[in-house]
């Protein structure tokens, strides 16, 4: 495919992720893929490592992860896959000459016999679209072998303990697909409660969480995100 019929396919299809796709053509993704990154602290270096990416969608971390040396990337996604919006992992994959493979696999369907385990899991943005969200953390700890990346949703900031707030309509962002948002604290325990020995959270600081805390109770009420790393050992 040569740029100009690249940039045109590109222009067919409504894109989540930006993507470097080489020559100066990025993909205009409707999220700022590169700042998330950042808060995400995936290790640099990958070299021979295996890497479980769990509702990919477009798939840029995905093949950011095969950028930075992982032996083997396995890119998968039900929900937006199924709804026809797999255009631009496959586009992306493509122009980026990539081997990361791919699996339309429902969160609840990952196992060791269905997916095989993996050295580093990704579990980004999909954490508050599961209506059984223990059960998802242990399907998605079945296939983790040594760290899980959880990217998700936290609410209730302005309460200390251990709780979870329920979206049952359109509540969270006028999606009905989004379900629950845990404390920072319950986020924390129910990670420890599947099976991880070490939880970190490494996305927002203590400063910035105490802040966010206070204008939970004072400010407008924003949609607050964190990052947690989840270790077996
Ligand atoms: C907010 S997007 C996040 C996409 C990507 N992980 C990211 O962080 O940019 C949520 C993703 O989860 C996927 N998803 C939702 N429910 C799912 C399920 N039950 N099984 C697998 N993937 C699911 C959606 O298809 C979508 O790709």
């Amino acid at each position: 495919m040569n740029p100009r019929e690249l940039r045109a396919a590109i222009g067919a299809i409504p894109w989540a992720h930006r993507i470097d796709l080489g020559n100066g053509i990025v993909t205009p993704g409707e999220w700022d893929t590169q700042e998330i990154l950042g808060r995400l602290r995936i290790p640099e270096d990958l070299t021979g490592q295996t890497l479980l990416d769990v509702g990919c969608w477009d798939g840029f971390y995905s093949f950011e992860a095969e950028r930075r040396g992982a032996k083997r990337v396995l890119a998968t996604d039900s929900f937006v896959w199924r709804s026809g919006r797999k255009q631009g992992f496959l586009l992306a994959r493509e122009a980026l000459n990539s081997r990361v493979e791919d699996a339309e696999v429902d969160v609840l369907e990952l196992s060791p016999e269905r997916v095989g385990t993996f050295d580093l899991v990704l579990f980004l943005g999909v954490l508050y679209h599961m209506r059984h969200p223990m059960l998802a953390l242990e399907r998605v700890a079945s296939v983790t072998k040594r760290l899980l990346i959880v990217e998700t949703v936290i609410d209730l900031l302005w309460m200390p303990g251990k709780a979870l707030a329920f979206y049952p309509g359109s509540e969270l962002g006028k999606d009905p697909t989004n379900w629950f948002g845990p404390t920072p604290a319950a986020m924390e325990a129910m990670l420890r409660a599947v099976g991880f020995a070490g939880v970190e959270r490494v996305w927002p600081s203590e400063e910035r969480l105490v802040l966010w805390r206070a204008m939970s109770v004072f400010g407008p009420k924003a949609i607050k995100r964190a990052v947690y790393h989840a270790w077996r050992e």
